[in-house]
């Protein structure tokens, strides 16, 4: 590049530097290896919408580490939206609601904090967000630097009100305000996938949802007449977006949304949504109410061995390798060689597996690993069983109840 250019350049960023009213010292992108394995909390929306306070907060940040979750790995507590004041202050700043948070929202955090946890906000990338409050849109600096004075871990930045901007844009000034604010803070694109954001996320987000919002039922897609839009049944987005697993990795995770584990479902469609969002190495932010949580849901939500496959450090996200009949059988290569292999019933009675590894032959394409039972043996657990169950010379049998799965590890021999 000639030196006339270069200098242009650096002018050019310069101004856009002092116009935004920030000297820009940092050349932007992300905060890198924030989230290398899919990050796990819980997040206010599901249950709560807007119905949150601090009172709510603190109790579940204090069950979060009282009732194993946090042993089993969830550290983020994220506020969503409905935690700030109506409008911002004189002077452009956000404001927690005060009637909400009367003791502050800074409070909340570091007592969030204090129990060794992670915090994080949402806002949206709009004039207003998706419940009405003050959206970011023309104060994505002073917001940053707001949020790193706060100390937040964690920022969920969502699409609604932007009429007009260009997505890849909007997220790249958020993230380059966060990094320009200098707090390293988790940002999670919460774009539902309409602009593609596993094309361009990755040098701006460490994950980004990749679909519309989720609805607590196993395949159902649940049709919002106020705004014609719909929320989907989990089976739903892993069916609507199993093919963009290439873009999916450590520090740049597809994100299947929240969590609806303990929302209604049965314990069985619990089960199979929380094996499927550990199969695809989504992120996984509970979303129910801790304060009334089953045992039942508690055991699926920190099911060691599931976690361990959605936390496996290769973060390779699932696949589809057969469907037939209402059976589906997905598998997600693991680290050392091993795999995960996932039957699932999606038809309304129960159906027998029989596999038989032999007559099998696993190929991952997109990342060029393959299974071949002829060449490799393997040992068999039962991962929500806790048991070993022999090895992959033998053909796998078993019944398999409507809506429910299997999930087998397979350990190389
Ligand atoms: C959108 C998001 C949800 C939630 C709500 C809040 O619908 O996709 O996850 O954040 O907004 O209003």
């Amino acid at each position: 590049m000639k030196k006339t250019t270069i200098s242009f350049l650096l002018l050019l960023f310069t101004f856009i530097g002092f116009s935004q009213g920030n000297k820009v010292t940092q050349t932007g992108g992300k905060f890198d290896g924030l989230a290398m394995t899919p990050p796990m909390g819980w997040n206010s929306w599901n249950t709560f919408e807007t119905n949150i306070d601090e009172k709510l907060i603190k109790e579940t940040a204090d069950i979060m580490v009282t009732s194993g979750m946090e042993a089993a790995g969830y550290n983020y507590i994220v506020l969503d939206d409905g935690w700030m004041a109506k409008e911002r202050d004189k002077n452009g700043n956000l404001v927690a609601d005060p009637v909400k948070f009367p003791s502050g929202i800074k409070a909340l955090i570091d007592y969030v904090h204090s129990k060794g946890l992670k915090f994080g906000l949402y806002n949206c990338a709009g004039t207003s967000t998706c419940a009405g409050y003050p959206g970011t849109r023309g104060y994505e600096y002073q917001d940053a630097r707001f949020y790193a004075s706060l100390e937040i871990d964690f920022l969920k930045y969502d699409w609604c009100n932007t009429a007009g901007i260009n997505a890849s844009e909007a997220y790249a000034t958020m993230s380059n305000a966060l990094k320009t604010a200098g707090k390293p803070i988790v940002f999670s694109l919460c774009e539902w996938g309409d602009n593609k954001p596993w094309d361009w996320g990755k040098p701006i987000g460490n994950l980004w949802r990749i679909s519309g919002d989720i609805y607590p039922c196993f395949d159902c897609e649940f049709h919002h007449e106020e705004g014609n839009w719909s929320s989907w049944g989990f089976m739903k987005i892993i069916e609507m977006r199993k093919d963009i697993r290439k873009f999916s990795g450590p520090d740049h995770w597809n994100d299947f949304d929240m969590l609806e584990v303990g929302d209604g479902m049965t314990n069985t469609e619990d089960k199979a949504h929380f094996t499927m969002w550990s199969m695809m190495a989504s992120p996984l932010i509970a979303g129910n109410d801790f304060r009334k949580m089953s045992k039942e849901t508690l055991a699926i939500l920190t099911n060691k061995e599931l976690i361990a496959v959605n936390q496996d450090k290769l973060g390779i996200q699932g696949f589809k390798y057969s469907a037939a009949d209402g059976m589906e059988v997905w598998v997600k290569p693991l680290s050392d060689g091993n795999w995960a292999i996932t039957f699932v019933n999606r038809s309304d009675v129960t159906k027998k597996v029989n596999f038989d590894w032999k007559k099998q032959l696993i190929k991952d394409t997109d990342f060029n690993l393959e299974a071949n039972f002829n060449t490799t043996s393997y040992k068999i657990k039962n991962l929500w069983k806790n048991k070993e169950v022999g090895n992959t010379k033998k053909a796998f049998i078993a019944n398999l109840a409507s809506h429910d799965v299997i999930t087998l590890k397979l350990i190389k021999i």
